[in-house]
């Protein structure tokens, strides 16, 4: 079984002429004050200042995002225009930019229409390029299109929808403007990838569906695809990872994955949190929510979506995903608080509590990463209900032992509104781990619990620079729209794109905005 596709979406660059052409809906923008940026004012003046007229009237609401849609616009050839609003101009900055584009997204494909143009990538924006605003329309353009047909529920949306989007910019059509358009389509298209296994149920997406989803795109972009089952896994020692799974019946999995395009070059490594469902273990978790600990593998999902975008663009980098895929049940051989286990590392770890059961797979795969000399090593992880309290639902928690790649990660999740924020692992809060019985306990207490389970994966990370992201709180949302949102797909691939082309971040003042 494998994650259905979502519908075909073709995005182009078109230049600014195309304004003229007969298609089913024209996108625009137009400020909070009134004025209109150069491709607006072009149809502005094709209607004969109709459409200022109308946007005097008020009915466009002054929130960037707002949107109001006009029929058969006087001297407009499309049939519809969507006119959506910026903001003002003196606060038009990257997030107005991104909400105008969702927005616009959001419309596109609802919407009737199927052939579409786009006059929002355009506009001026303080410290952004050409490149920048082609590669972000198009990923929010592409990411609005995502649609979760996995679960066997009819599909929403019928045969609605743009399938056609040509983005307007005055600029000429180079390599770099179509090359940007495909990494922000592709970054789309990781973001699906790693949102439909997070919102399959549990009882499909099990670790050796992770494995079976692994080896099928190692099939399609033609790199090496490693599966450890749980024997081999012990073979190797990996008695922290085996622990977590040993309680239930789906059996364990390590999946490997091996791109290599980079020559010579010392491998980045990503590592994402596999745990298919997080009943908690023996410390069983209350019930209400429970269902949302299906979303516990989206590290791990978040790392196969940013293979597909890798291999999808043919980065000439090697990169190498590892995922320690495992279920967290309470069954009669499930682990016990008070239990000791070994790592692969050979610390011995007392497990507390069942349920801070991340950082125990997450051991052995830092430890089986060294073997590989990396460049860096990424781990991704839902891994502290600590990290929510602190940040919420709008950013991740970042954590390394380097202080450039944590400037290069920051960098990359403000280039793609997919944002972290540094936390300290200062020593003094491994005193927090301390175990009577053990070389450490899994469980640091209530205070700082997103930084004590950071400072126990530091102690598994040897002779390599590395990051944790601590997704717990932005991997998903709960609520009426309950789902997987794609995160943080945008920032790590970003982050190894930027790497590939050897460059830094994408603006030169990227913090103000
Ligand atoms: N998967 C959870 C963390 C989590 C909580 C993710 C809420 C998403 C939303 C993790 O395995 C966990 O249970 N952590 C415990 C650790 C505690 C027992 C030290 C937590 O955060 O409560
Ligand atoms: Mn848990
Ligand atoms: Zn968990």
């Amino acid at each position: 079984m494998s994650v259905p596709n979502n519908r075909p979406l073709q995005i182009t660059v078109e230049a600014p002429s195309a304004l003229k052409d007969r298609t089913g809906i024209l996108v625009i923008g137009a400020y909070a004050d009134g004025t209109l940026p150069a491709l607006s004012q072009q149809v502005d003046e094709a209607s004969k200042g109709h459409l200022t007229t109308v946007l005097k009237r008020g009915d466009l609401e002054k929130k960037a995002g707002a949107s109001l849609l006009l029929h058969d616009l006087a001297g407009v050839q499309s049939e519809r225009v969507m006119v959506i609003s910026l903001g003002m101009p003196d606060e038009f900055g990257d997030k107005a930019f991104r909400d105008a584009l969702s927005s616009a997204a959001k419309s596109l494909h609802a919407g009737v229409a199927s052939d579409a143009l786009v006059a929002l990538a355009d506009v001026d924006l303080p410290g952004r390029s050409d490149a920048w605003r082609l590669q972000e329309a198009a990923r929010l353009i592409a990411d609005g299109a995502y649609q979760f047909n996995g679960s066997g529920s009819k599909s929403q949306n019928g045969n609605r929808g743009a399938r056609n989007i040509k983005l307007l910019v005055s600029g000429k059509s180079t390599d770099a403007t179509t090359k940007a358009v495909r990494q922000g389509q592709a970054m789309a298209e990781g973001m699906a990838l790693a949102k439909d296994l997070g919102n399959l149920p549990g009882n499909i997406c099990t670790p050796a569906f992770l494995a079976e989803t692994a080896k099928s795109l190692g099939k399609e972009f033609d790199f090496s695809v490693e599966v450890l089952e749980s024997g081999e896994m012990k073979n190797l020692g990996m008695r922290a990872a085996l622990a977590v799974g040993q309680g239930s019946a789906q059996p364990s999995k390590f999946i490997a994955m091996h791109y290599n395009h980079g020559g010579k070059a010392q491998p980045f490594v990503l590592v994402g949190k596999g745990v298919t469902f997080d009943s908690g273990g023996i410390s069983l978790k209350p019930g209400e929510k429970m269902d949302e600990m299906k979303f516990d593998m989206c590290g791990a999902a978040s790392v196969l979506g940013a293979v597909k975008t890798v291999a999808r663009l043919g980065l000439p980098i090697n990169l190498i995903a590892l995922i320690p895929a495992v279920e967290n049940m309470p069954g009669s051989n499930a682990i016990r608080p008070g239990d000791v286990i070994t790592s692969m590392s050979g610390q011995t770890i007392e497990v507390l509590n069942t349920d801070a059961e991340g950082r125990l797979t997450l051991a052995d795969a830092l430890t089986y990463a060294e073997r590989f000399n990396p460049a860096y090593v990424i781990d991704i992880a839902t891994l502290t209900g600590a990290c929510v309290i602190a940040l919420g639902n709008i950013t991740t928690g970042l954590f390394a032992n380097d202080d450039e790649l944590a400037d290069q990660l920051l960098e990359s999740g403000i280039d793609t509104g997919d944002r972290a924020w540094r936390l300290p692992l200062f020593d003094e809060y491994q005193d927090m781990l301390k175990s009577n019985f053990a070389d450490m306990s899994n469980l640091g207490g209530r205070p700082a619990g997103a930084i004590t389970a950071a400072c126990f994966l530091q102690r598994f990370v040897n002779n390599y620079k590395w990051a944790h992201l601590d997704i717990a709180g932005t991997n998903a949302v709960s609520g009426d729209n309950k789902g997987a949102t794609g995160r943080p797909v945008p920032l790590l691939t970003e982050f190894l794109i930027a790497r590939a082309e050897n460059r830094a971040s994408q603006t030169t003042n990227a913090r103000a905005a």
